[in-house]
């Protein structure tokens, strides 16, 4: 029996909530396909940085190494700086284990809404390949002349050839397997270094795949068309900022944040992945046990297929589908009364 060491941290806010629900669903398909989740848990958070002025200790990379894959909740909660708390957890390891791909499928599920009018679900499904090591996202540059006149800050952006070539080549690969059609979202006409640097390589990627169709779109010009016709977009591939911004807006028109699953992941998988919702911490209705756990189970159907069980990951996948088409079982922002937990043991009983 195949048995895989998780490390599950639960975080902040809704991030706990959500947590316990995917695991209740994961242990739950584990136990009917005959592999072993064994579960180690991190208590980093926001919490522990007031306690110990940190948000994980100084050897949490290497602790979380030994891991076949990471389970997140979420991170970040009010009282502490976003900048201290992302940059003590969640960047860390995204970067130090090469995770620099961030996958972000979204679809809309039956028993689920769009907020845009008279879309069929066959329109509304898409995945961001977000570049997720570098990019906009970078530690290069700083305040200056605090508290005087000329005050400013500056930021560097910094896009290497081999960090843009990867992610490129990445989604060109994800989309023979999907509908053949990839778009690069860029700022080209007005970023004048690093974006058409960026269009620059997708040109030369794009020849090596002559069946898949490929464009390049300005970010601006394809928010719109998320709305208006999304029905036009499958893979998008996107800066650190701009995946970032995008896969909210997708999730939005695929039935909300509550719904969209992420996967930091490290192709070569000489590292830990690790898995997320798109959404964070929700702070606005933290503690109230209503938040929608679906996109951390999602995220944890990611993980299944990631591990090699794809088999469980459809199943899972499958039980979502079974428990919001039947729209018994719905928490507040769909619609429903329920709460996460259960919603959550609703999936793990449709299982
Ligand atoms: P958010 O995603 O936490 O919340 C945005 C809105 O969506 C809120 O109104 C929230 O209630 C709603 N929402 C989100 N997830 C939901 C769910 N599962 N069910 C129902 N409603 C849901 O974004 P924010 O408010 O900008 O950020 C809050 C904190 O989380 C910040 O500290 C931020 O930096 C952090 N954050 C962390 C991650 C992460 O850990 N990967 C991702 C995004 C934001
Ligand atoms: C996400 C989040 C993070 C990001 C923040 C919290 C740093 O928004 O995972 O989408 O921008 O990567
Ligand atoms: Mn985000």
């Amino acid at each position: 029996m195949n048995d895989y060491r998780i490390a599950s941290i639960p975080g902040d806010g809704i991030g706990v909530d959500v947590q316990i629900e995917a695991r209740k669903v994961l242990d739950r398909a584990a136990q009917r396909f005959g592999f072993g989740l064994s579960w180690t848990e991190f208590d980093w958070s926001c919490e522990r940085y007031a306690e110990t002025g940190k948000m994980m200790p100084d050897d949490g990379i290497e602790q979380l190494a030994e891991f076949d894959q990471i389970l997140l909740g979420a991170v970040g909660f009010p009282g502490v700086p976003d900048h201290v708390s992302l940059w003590g957890l969640l960047i860390p390891v995204r970067r130090a284990f090469s995770q620099y791909v961030n996958l972000r499928p979204v679809r809309l599920l039956p028993g689920t809404t769009s907020v845009l009018a008279d879309r069929t679900a066959d329109e509304l499904e898409m995945v961001i390949v977000r570049e997720n090591s570098e990019g906009e996202y970078s530690e290069l540059g700083g305040r200056q002349n605090r508290g005087m006149p000329g005050e400013f800050a500056l930021q560097e952006s910094v896009f290497t050839r081999v960090g843009v070539e990867r992610i490129i080549r990445y989604a060109f690969e994800l989309a023979q397997t999907r509908t053949g059609r990839v778009v690069s979202a860029t700022k080209s006409n007005g970023i004048i270094h690093t974006m058409p640097f960026w269009d620059e390589i997708f040109a030369e990627v794009a020849e090596r795949f002559p069946t898949v169709h490929s464009e390049q779109c300005h970010i601006d010009a394809l928010a719109a068309r998320m709305v208006q016709q999304p029905e036009r977009i499958d893979v998008v591939v996107a800066s650190n900022l701009f995946g970032d911004i995008l896969s909210d807006l997708a999730a939005a028109v695929t039935g909300g944040l509550g719904m969209a699953p992420s996967g930091n992941i490290n192709p070569e998988r000489e590292h830990p992945s690790m898995f997320e919702a798109v959404h964070g911490s929700a702070p606005d209705i933290a503690g109230q046990g209503i938040a929608n756990p679906v996109a951390q189970i999602l995220a944890g159907t990611m993980m299944l297929e990631h591990l090699g069980e794809a088999e469980a990951a459809r199943a899972v996948y499958a039980a979502v589908e079974t428990v919001l088409a039947a729209g018994e079982v719905a928490t507040p922002d769909l619609g429903g009364k329920a709460t996460t937990a259960e919603l959550g043991t609703a999936v793990a009983d449709a299982l």
